[in-house]
This record gives C-alpha cells, sequence and structure tokens, in this order.
C-alpha cells in the first residue's frame, strides 16, 4: 500500500467508531441506506486515484449535482444570466428552506433546493430528456464515466416532493422559472438521482480543483473562469446551515448531499470525497466531515 492510500486507510479507521447521525428517511428509497458503509478517495495533480473503503458501492449523488448543473448552466448563459435568476449569498437556513428574497423570489443561492430548482430550469434543452442528457454529460465528463439514473430513488423522490414542487411553483410565480414547473422539477429529481461512488466524487472534485480539466481523462470540462465561480459559491454555501463552521474548521469549498456523499477541492492540489450514510442534523455526513477535517490539518490544506 502507498503511503497516501495507508493514511487514508488510518483515517477510515479513525473515524469508523463514530456511530451518531442516520440516514436520511424523508426520501423512502434513501432510508434503505446501510449505515455503516463507509468509502475515501483522493485524486492529486496526475490523475492519480487512491480509494480505500466501499469504493464500488454506488449511491445517489443527490446535492452534490448541484454545483456541477451550476456549471452546465454558467457555461451555457453566462454569469449574468445566472445570476439574474439565482443569487450567490449564504442563506444560513436548511436544504430545504423558502429560500426567497422578498420582493424578486430569486433564491439565495444555488446549493439551496429553491436555488438549485432555478438553476436546473436555466439548463438549455427542451424537455426532461434533453436536458438530462446535457447534464448526464456534464456530470459524466466531470466523473470520467458515463453515469446513469437510479429509478427507484427517482420515483421515490418524485412521489414525495410535494416541498419541492411548491418551491418550484413559487419560483414560477415571480417569474425565476420561466417554463414548465414539472419540466424543472423532475429534471431535478432525476439529476439528484444520478448513481456515484466515491471514486467518481473524488474525480468530479478534483477536475473543479485543476480549473475544469478532468485529470484522470485530460479532456477539459468547463472554463477556468467557470470552475472558479463554482468554488466559490461552494466555498460560501455548500453545507447549508453548516457552510461558515465548514469554512472556519475545513477550509476548503464543499458540497453535501442526504445520501451521505461529501465532496470537498483543495484548488490545485487535490480533489476529495467521502461515504458515510449517517447525517448529521444539517443533513451532512457526521464521518464524511470528521475524515476531510482530519485529512485538511494533517496536510494543511486550510486555504485560509
Ligand atoms: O431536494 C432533495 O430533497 C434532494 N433530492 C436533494 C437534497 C440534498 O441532498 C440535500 N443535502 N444535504
Amino acid at each position: 500500500m502507498d503511503p497516501i492510500t495507508a493514511l487514508l486507510d488510518d483515517l477510515l479507521a479513525e473515524v469508523r467508531p463514530l456511530t451518531s447521525g442516520a440516514p436520511a428517511t424523508y426520501i423512502p428509497e434513501l432510508a434503505t441506506a446501510d449505515p455503516d458503509r463507509l468509502a475515501f478517495a483522493v485524486v492529486g495533480p496526475r490523475g492519480r486515484v487512491r480509494d480505500v473503503g466501499d469504493t464500488d458501492h454506488e449511491f445517489t449523488i443527490q446535492s452534490i449535482s448541484k454545483p456541477f448543473v451550476l456549471a452546465l448552466a454558467l457555461s451555457e448563459r453566462g454569469r449574468d444570466a445566472v445570476l439574474a435568476k439565482v443569487g450567490a449569498e449564504p442563506s444560513g437556513e436548511p436544504f430545504n428552506a423558502i429560500s426567497l428574497e422578498k420582493h424578486t423570489g430569486r433564491p439565495a443561492n444555488p446549493m439551496v433546493n429553491a436555488g438549485a430548482i432555478a438553476t436546473t430550469a436555466l439548463v438549455e434543452g427542451a424537455g426532461i430528456d434533453d436536458r438530462m442528457t446535457r447534464i448526464v454529460e456534464t456530470l459524466s465528463a466531470f466523473a470520467g464515466r458515463s453515469l446513469w439514473v437510479d429509478e427507484d430513488v427517482y420515483a421515490s423522490e418524485s412521489a414525495t416532493g410535494d416541498r419541492n414542487r411548491a418551491l418550484a411553483h413559487l419560483l414560477r410565480s415571480h417569474g425565476v422559472i420561466e417554463g414548465s414547473v414539472d419540466i424543472a422539477v423532475e429534471t431535478y429529481f432525476r439529476q439528484c438521482s444520478l448513481l456515484v461512488t466515491v471514486r467518481d466524487l473524488a474525480v468530479m472534485a478534483s477536475t473543479l480543483a485543476f480549473g475544469g480539466v478532468n485529470p484522470v481523462t485530460g479532456h477539459r470540462v468547463v472554463a477556468e473562469t467557470v470552475a472558479r465561480d463554482v468554488l466559490s459559491i461552494m466555498a460560501s454555501c455548500g453545507m447549508y446551515d453548516f457552510s461558515g463552521e465548514w469554512l472556519l474548521r475545513v477550509g476548503l469549498p464543499a458540497k453535501s448531499g442526504v445520501s451521505g456523499g461529501l465532496l470537498a477541492v483543495a484548488p490545485s492540489q487535490f480533489g476529495v470525497a467521502a461515504f458515510s450514510p449517517r447525517l448529521d442534523a444539517h443533513g451532512n455526513s457526521v464521518r464524511g466531515i470528521a475524515a476531510v477535517e482530519t485529512l485538511s490539518e494533517r496536510f494543511g490544506m486550510h486555504l485560509l
């Protein structure tokens, strides 16, 4: 085992005893997750992947799709058009909050659900399939392999997605969503239901770390300015109402999702990802947070 993989292995052993938190239950299909799955991966500048634990286990990407769909919307529409529909301010509120500016109805940022649905509505394409094709292509390019949707999780999410539908109707009432609410919401549910491994997430993080070029495939996925914009928003808003404390403690742009994934980006150095479905009250992975925080400390990765 090379020294970095050995270090990651030690890190897993350190966080495994943390048994607080539980898988999300508000999407019934997510409640069936094995709480003790655990995996960790790191990708460096030459595209070398190091991963430990349940590295082949697939889980749905959930909210970690948000920064990558934001990257697509920024690439297609440009920063000003995106900012006209969704802000760039931390909301200090939970991920499913009715986080809309008083007069304009603009969501606080693209990382809370309201802002993510508004961002998904900006993706070009006539219907759900058209938009999903673009989203799947983009996220697959970030991951360096073809991703696909878990239809059971999608069905479960769509069947219980009343709050997100309500948010989308509010967005349309303010003109933030201009087209069909159903297309926006069902596309959003499908993007959240894309299956990934911890290794995929680390490669996706590394593509942001290296200015939009996937270090494994060597392909440019988005412009450097787009990668920088996405990282800026992840730094201030990526961990919901824990974003400020996360930046203080760990000092890296990051994004979490309710199935237990977490990725963090050390610009020009590493893409990092963790998977453990035990979530804290903010909807962030307990062991994932502990592992990335320890890694950041040991490698001196804090940006500030
Ligand atoms: O909107 C939802 O409920 C989910 N599909 C995504 C939420 C999510 O991952 C929030 N993360 N912590």
